[in-house]
């Protein structure tokens, strides 16, 4: 028998990744990368001694309350853990970690391929020439709105805003804006190119585009409903990296059938992988799946960044990303 803690991964991960956890530990990987499902966590939380999990996983209270338990801490593949009921694996003493830092520019990165497809009209531009539409080039044609020198609004000034903020600055010559309860200092922001404003609803009201960076809590649910997407600019578009469920999504439609913002790009969804139907069928708006930190790289630094975790905890150290 080994003495090796045994870790149920949830998901398929790099190969990489699997490789170094299974010198560790036991690992338990799913090869057919299925969701496990309420049932199935549960089994893993009674016969694991800690969980890699990820987005995909609903840890609730009553998938934690299993009993007898066995796990004692939930490596999350990721930096949100809004999937996680937090309050009820610290009051049932399951640590928590995530994976911060090293997916911050992949998925800035994502923020600025959004904004620049729906001002730009690429994803309808792609789809016109795959369809075999294009008659050719003409003055009128597919125009746009231009990106540089027009202003950002930041929601959150995280690390990911940070560096969508520099991007957006210090590349497109941008001019900056942010709403933060907890803002970084003068000379940081200023560093960015980015002022803050004191109320959510400036921002709102002077942006031409406005990008989310907030977690995904119960007080930052909907954030963005219909009174807040009525404060944004006609001619605004609103770009989520974030969290679905920070956008009212029917309040969205409705906004962007109406033109009350002019287009929206985004990368999570309310009820994913499910997206409104109407959104499907806009040209307004460009629709990605969940794609933040989808690169080789960064999904590569986040499985070593939860192994690094697992190895802390279960050394007793202590944890470097500890969330509860
Ligand atoms: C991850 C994300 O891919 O880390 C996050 O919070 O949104 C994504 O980039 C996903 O959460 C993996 O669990």
């Amino acid at each position: 028998m080994s003495a090796q803690p045994t870790v149920v991964v949830t998901r398929r991960l790099p190969e990489p990744v699997e490789r170094e956890l299974s010198r560790d530990f036991e690992a338990r990987l799913n090869t057919n990368d299925m969701p496990l499902g309420p049932e199935g966590l549960k089994d893993a939380l009674r016969s694991a001694d800690a969980l890699l999990c990820t987005v995909t996983d609903r840890l609730t209270a009553d998938v934690l309350s299993t009993e007898p338990r066995r796990a004692r801490m939930l490596a999350n593949f990721g930096v949100g853990f809004n999937h996680i009921d937090t309050q009820a694996a610290k009051d049932r003493g399951l640590a928590v970690s995530n994976t911060p830092d090293v997916l911050t520019e992949a998925t800035a990165d994502i923020a600025i391929t959004l904004l620049l497809m729906v001002s730009r009209r690429t994803g309808e531009g792609e789809r016109h020439v795959r369809s075999g539409a294009w008659t050719g080039w003409r003055p009128t044609h597919m125009l746009g709105s231009q990106v540089s020198g027009k202003v950002l609004g930041l929601v959150g000034m995280g690390r990911i805003a940070r560096a969508v903020a520099r991007r957006a600055h210090h590349g497109f010559g941008m001019k900056v804006i942010f709403h933060d309860p907890y803002p970084p200092s003068p000379a940081d922001a200023a560093a960015l190119g980015a002022t803050p404003r004191a109320s959510l609803d400036q921002v709102l009201s002077e942006a031409d585009f406005v990008s989310l960076h907030c977690p995904a809590t119960p007080e930052t649910r909907h954030l963005m409903n219909r009174e807040r997407l009525a404060m944004m600019r006609r001619n605004a578009y609103l770009i989520n990296t974030a969290r679905g469920d920070v956008v009212d999504e029917a309040a969205l439609v409705e906004a962007l059938a109406d033109g009350t913002i002019a287009g929206a790009g985004l990368d999570v969804f309310e009820k994913e992988p499910h997206v409104s139907p109407e959104l499907i069928g806009m040209e307004n708006v460009v629709l990605l799946p969940h794609l933040g930190s989808a690169t080789t790289e960064t999904r590569i630094a986040m499985g070593m960044r939860a192994v690094e975790n697992l190895r802390l905890f279960f050394s007793g150290a202590p944890l470097r990303d500890r969330v509860v």
